[in-house]
C-alpha cells in the first residue's frame, strides 16, 4: 500500500439488503465514467459480501467484511471466519471496530488474533482504534489510542498490507468531528506507535480517519498530514454521498 494513494472505505454496519446493490451499481457507473484518484472499498454485512463482490467485479471497488472470528472453522454457531469472507470475494476486513469492542467486549488481544486470522486467509485487515469522550475529556486520547495500536496489531503485520483506522468513539454517527489539529495529533501518534511496534515496514500502511466523515468535511480531513484515507459509516450508504467523499481524496 503506497501512502500516497488514499483508501476510502465504506462500512455499511448492519444496513443493506439486496436492494442496496442499486446504490453500488450507481457508484460503479460513476467511477467507470470518472475513475477515482484513490482506492475505494465497501464493507457490507456478511450476507451481501458475495453479491456485492459480483456486482463490482472488474470495477476497481474492493470488498471487505466487518469482522471475522479468529478461528478458520469449527463449532462457533453464527460465526464467520476470515477464510469464509475471502471465499465470498472479500479482500479486506474491518477488525476491532468500537461497536464490537463495546457491544461484544472485544479486547486488544482478541483483535490482534483476528488480524492474524485475516493474514492467514489472505485478507488485509483494517484495525480500528479510538478513544471515548470520557477518555478525550480526561486528556487521555493519545495514550489510549497508542495502547490500542501497540496491543491490537500482531507482529505478523510487519511488511504486510493493512490499515489502521482512527475513529474517535464520540465522533461516530454523531455529526461531531475532532478539529483538524486533533486529528493530526492522533494520527502522528498512531504512526509512531505503528513504527515502534512493527518497524519501518509499516510506515506506508495508511491510517484512515473515521467518524462523521461527509462530503462537506472530507476534503479538509483528507488533506491532514498522516490521514491516508477515511472509514465512512452513514455516508457510505448512498452512492451520491460516498462519491462526494471519494472526489475529495
Ligand atoms: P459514521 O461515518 O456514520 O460516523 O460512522 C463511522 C464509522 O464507525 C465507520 O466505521
Amino acid at each position: 500500500m503506497k501512502q500516497s494513494v488514499k483508501l476510502i472505505a465504506g462500512n455499511w454496519k448492519m444496513n443493506g439488503l439486496a436492494a442496496s446493490l442499486g446504490e453500488v451499481e450507481t457508484l460503479r457507473e460513476a467511477l467507470a465514467a470518472e475513475p477515482a484518484a484513490c482506492r475505494v472499498a465497501l464493507c457490507p454485512p456478511a450476507t451481501l459480501v458475495h453479491r456485492l463482490a459480483g456486482a463490482v467485479a472488474g470495477g476497481g471497488i474492493e470488498v471487505g467484511g466487518q469482522d471475522c472470528r479468529a478461528e478458520a472453522s469449527g463449532a462457533y454457531t453464527g460465526g464467520v471466519s476470515a477464510e469464509m469472507l475471502k471465499d465470498a470475494g472479500a479482500t479486506l476486513v474491518i477488525l476491532g471496530h468500537s461497536e464490537r469492542r463495546q457491544e461484544f467486549g472485544e479486547s486488544d488481544l482478541l483483535v490482534s488474533s483476528k488480524a492474524e486470522a485475516a493474514l492467514r486467509a489472505g485478507l488485509s485487515p483494517i484495525v480500528c482504534v479510538g478513544e471515548t469522550l470520557a477518555q478525550r475529556e480526561a486528556g487521555e486520547a493519545v495514550e489510549v489510542v497508542r495502547r490500542q495500536v501497540m496491543n491490537s496489531l500482531p507482529l505478523a503485520l510487519a511488511g504486510q498490507a493493512f490499515a489502521v483506522a482512527y475513529e474517535p468513539v464520540w465522533a461516530i454517527g454523531t455529526g461531531l468531528t475532532p478539529t483538524l489539529e486533533q486529528i493530526e495529533e492522533v494520527h502522528r501518534a498512531v504512526r509512531a506507535a505503528m513504527i515502534e511496534r512493527l518497524g519501518l515496514a509499516s510506515a506506508a500502511a495508511p491510517i484512515l480517519y473515521g467518524g462523521s466523515v461527509k462530503p462537506e468535511n472530507a476534503r479538509d480531513i483528507l488533506a491532514v498530514p498522516e490521514v491516508g484515507g477515511a472509514l465512512v459509516g452513514g455516508a457510505s450508504l448512498k452512492a451520491a454521498d460516498f462519491l462526494g467523499i471519494i472526489r475529495g481524496a
